[in-house]
């Protein structure tokens, strides 16, 4: 039923618990996964938040760099993670994508025909008070297929 599974992740700690019911999805029949990283300009490069590159004061060519200088380390972690799913039997793919994390992940979800998107509730932003993140929270309402939502 769910052969296709996508997994959206920010790497917070709540990926490990989805990667152990992802496992249990593929006893069930899931075949293939996709691990999607998606890096948020907006969040990488906020005044509140200045990294080395971004922040106030960053020209585009800045933030161009750090935006590059994130995708590769998304990639590695990406595809370290795709590896893991490879090793116990699924053919795994990783990818990572810059712009709004919830339109990208419901828009990779049509592409690539996926048939469950397995979620945390909360990522790296953890806010306690709300039951959902706002992506997760996003993807949830949005979605055309099934979204499993793993709570930390
Ligand atoms: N940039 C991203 N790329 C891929 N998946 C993401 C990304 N951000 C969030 N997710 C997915 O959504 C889940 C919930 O994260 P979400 O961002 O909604 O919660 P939060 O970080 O606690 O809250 P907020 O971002 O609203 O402060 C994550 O566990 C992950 O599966
Ligand atoms: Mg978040």
């Amino acid at each position: 039923m769910f052969t296709r599974i996508l997994f959206p992740t920010d790497f917070s700690s709540v990926s490990d618990l989805a990667a152990a019911y992802i496992h249990k999805l593929r006893e069930a029949g899931a075949q293939e996964v996709l691990v999607l990283n998606v890096i948020d300009p907006s969040s990488l490069l906020a005044p509140a938040a200045p990294g080395p590159l971004g922040g106030v004061g960053a020209t585009p060519a800045m933030n161009q760099r750090a935006v590059e200088e994130w995708r590769e380390s998304a990639m590695e972690a990406c595809g370290r993670l795709a590896d893991e799913f490879s090793g116990v039997g699924f053919t795994a793919t990783a990818t990572v994508e810059v712009g709004d994390p919830a339109k990208i992940i419901l828009r990779t979800a049509r592409a690539e025909n996926s048939k469950v998107i397995v979620v945390g509730a909360h990522g790296k932003g953890h806010v306690a008070e709300f039951f959902l993140g706002s992506v997760s929270d996003e993807v949830v309402r949005k979605s055309h297929v099934p979204v499993l939502v793993i709570k930390p």
